[in-house]
């Protein structure tokens, strides 16, 4: 199995925040190298499927998010209430229709963020380690989503993820942009695979106009800087302030390892009341236009990254603002070890078992 299936398959990984699946009938869909995945609302119980019929395997689902039973369109295959409710049962009498299932994958919680796995090699909060506890603050603090934004990025997922993990670009990448915040080398906190940049603001003066905003939130969390959150393999969250905080994936995708599949979730922090939102709506608007400035900043150099550039291997020139990037090697490396591991183990007994079979025969 290569590295992106395996990540894909065996990881948790961040969907969305529990109130943009607030109504029984909202969804959210995903795709990755697996295939598809949605997050569904079954009256009031999240469920997450791979967006297929059982009948005869049409999409459910062709929008990214929106709110709509989960009825397949072709002959009318409901799942509704964790079962599947089918027209005309009558008409099948050569089959065994009750064992018809939507193939479902988990589902779990940090705070109010919802994450899905497929086959995960260990529990949520296993994996999430000590980030858990801040992901948690954020979810709680989360008020709504603002912007969703979508595309695939012309590059190999790792190396958009690399991009996202080092500030040393910004300088030339986002000069009109992320740059004016002039952010310090600040700290990076290795937690597992996961990993978190917290860096101060450098411009005072917006540093300052920014900590004027704090009385118009209704916050419990807040870092005073710029923070990026890496959550092993494929999502950051990264927030100026804890205003607000953008969530992004980088999903693999299945056409020939060269496109990711890039979602970015905008998300506005608590505010004190609907006066102070109001206030607000100004700086939330220039934060979704700059937010999505930025990722086009980023797109456009990911192009020029082929994807032999990318490899487990550590850097050969690597600077004191890449050390995440090692990092995020490491543990990719680690992942291929393990499953390495694990293949030869299984294929250790395979022998074993054959061998025995083959002395049984003789004998
Ligand atoms: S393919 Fe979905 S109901 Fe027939
Ligand atoms: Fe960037």
């Amino acid at each position: 199995m290569t590295l992106d299936r395996l990540l894909f398959e065996q990881y948790w990984h961040l969907g969305c925040h529990r109130r943009e699946l607030a109504n029984d009938g909202d969804f959210v869909k995903f795709d990755g190298v697996l295939g598809e995945v949605v997050l569904f609302n079954d009256n009031g119980e999240i469920v997450a499927f791979d967006n297929t019929c059982p009948h005869r395997g049409a999409r459910i689902y062709s929008d990214a998010h929106g709110n709509r039973p989960a009825t397949c369109s072709y002959h009318g295959w409901t799942y509704k209430h964790g079962t599947i409710i089918v027209p005309e049962k009558e008409r099948f009498k050569s089959c065994e229709l009750d064992r018809a299932r939507f193939n479902t994958f988990q589902v779990d919680w940090c705070g109010d963020f919802v994450f899905f796995a497929i086959k995960p090699r260990s529990g949520l909060y296993e994996q999430l380690g000590r980030t858990a506890e801040l992901l948690e603050n954020i979810s709680f603090n989360v008020d709504q989503r603002l912007d969703l934004n979508r595309y695939n990025y012309e590059c190999y997922w790792p190396l958009a993820v690399e991009n996202a993990l080092e500030p040393y670009h910004i300088a030339a990448v986002h000069s009109e942009t992320l740059a004016t915040l002039e952010l310090g080398d600040g700290e990076n906190v290795f937690d597992e695979m996961n990993s978190i940049w917290y860096a101060p603001l450098g411009n005072t003066r917006l540093a300052n106009q920014l900590a004027r905003l704090r009385k118009l939130f209704n916050i419990d969390y807040q870092y005073g800087g710029y923070m990026s959150i890496y959550i092993f393999p494929f999502t950051m969250i990264s927030s100026t302030y804890g205003y607000s905080y953008s969530l992004q994936n980088f999903f693999p995708a299945a056409q020939g390892q060269g496109l990711t599949h890039f979602t970015s979730r905008l998300y506005a922090s608590n505010t004190l009341n609907d006066n102070a939102a109001r206030m607000l709506d100004t700086f939330f608007e220039s934060t979704v236009r700059m937010n999505r400035k930025v990722f086009e900043e980023d797109h456009e150099i990911c192009k020029l990254l082929p994807k032999e550039s990318w490899s487990t291997n550590a850097l050969r020139f690597p600077s004191d603002a890449e050390v995440k990037i090692d990092h995020f090697r490491q543990s990719c490396r680690a992942v291929g070890e393990t499953s390495e591991a694990v293949l030869h183990q299984i294929q250790t007994s395979i022998d074993e078992a054959t061998s025995l079979q083959a002395t049984s025969t003789v004998d």
